[in-house]
């Protein structure tokens, strides 16, 4: 087939299709420039000239070609303490969070799930803070996951060049960090409470234990409402009685008809 310069609409409006139906994510006519030269860049280096077949070899939705698509596709912008109220929220109100799920303290652990966790600052932010603020008798285990693989490597990794949007305090700096060159790697006792694992928040939940806390930020805001909708009503039947939903600043489930109660703004409880 034709060696083509430009998607066309058809082929824009199917690759947005797929983006929708696998990832949720909606692309709309804003995004064609972005779509495009992902497209074009993934084509180039496996050597296939024709959309129509490189949207075959990605639409069976599992292979190399489809875990590179979505890499390249999704956005991973992320920081370290990035929204940081709800990491003061954690450090100063752990007292309110047992005492509206009594589950924590009963079982001596704390389950906190960062479902969109890109590149693993959020987790290991997270893993910071609880380790410095609750109780230590409380164990803490946190689960990352996200759909692009890439990210979830270079989490692993744990190895960092830090930017200035990464506004970590100089305390917290020196105690989570070692620092070789301009690298900064993050302590084994911080990366030994996250898991990181591939997850599409599309698909049904596998988990079989209930989670405590749920960071879901930064990435409703590609969904469209309905999207949404189904997403939260899934995480309202993974949190357990008292659990809180954090999302992100630009978030809202305002004016939606949820199980959650809010709290204050981006951060929600699951109350019956
Ligand atoms: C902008 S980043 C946000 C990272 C972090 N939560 C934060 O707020 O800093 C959005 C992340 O959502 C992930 N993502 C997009 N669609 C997803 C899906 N369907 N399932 C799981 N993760 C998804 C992307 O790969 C990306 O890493």
């Amino acid at each position: 087939m034709e060696n083509q310069k430009k998607l066309s609409d058809r082929q824009f409006e199917k690759f947005c299709q797929l983006v929708k139906n696998r990832l949720g994510i909606s692309l709309g006519a804003a995004k064609r420039d972005h779509l495009q030269s992902k497209v074009s860049k993934l084509m180039r280096e496996s050597n296939i000239t024709c959309y129509d077949k490189y949207y075959e070899l990605v639409n069976i939705g599992r292979g190399t070609h489809w875990t590179s698509f979505v890499d390249y596709v999704t956005i991973h912008k992320t920081n370290f303490f990035r929204e940081d109220n709800h990491f003061n929220f954690l450090r100063d109100k752990f007292k309110n969070i047992v005492n509206l799920n009594p589950r924590i303290i009963r079982n001596k652990e704390i389950k906190v799930w960062s479902s969109a966790c890109s590149t693993g600052d959020e987790a290991y932010t997270i893993a910071m803070v609880l380790k410095e603020y609750i109780p230590p008798d409380i164990r803490i285990k946190i689960l990352a996951t996200d759909v692009s693989s890439l990210v979830i490597k270079e989490a692993q990794q744990a190895q960092y060049v830090l930017d200035s949007e990464d506004i970590i305090n100089p305390y917290f700096l020196q105690k989570y960090f070692n620092k070789f060159g301009n690298i900064y790697k993050i302590t084994d006792e911080i990366i030994n409470l996250v898991t990181f694992r591939t997850f599409n928040l599309m698909h049904p939940f596998p988990f079989r234990d209930n989670f405590d806390i749920i960071f879901c930020r930064n990435v409703m805001i590609y969904f469209d409402i309905p999207t949404q909708e189904k997403l939260v009503r899934k995480f309202y039947e993974v949190l357990t009685p008292g659990g809180l939903l954090l999302i992100g600043h630009s978030e809202s489930l305002n004016q939606r008809q949820y199980k959650f109660k809010y709290l204050q703004p981006t951060i929600y409880i699951k109350s019956d």
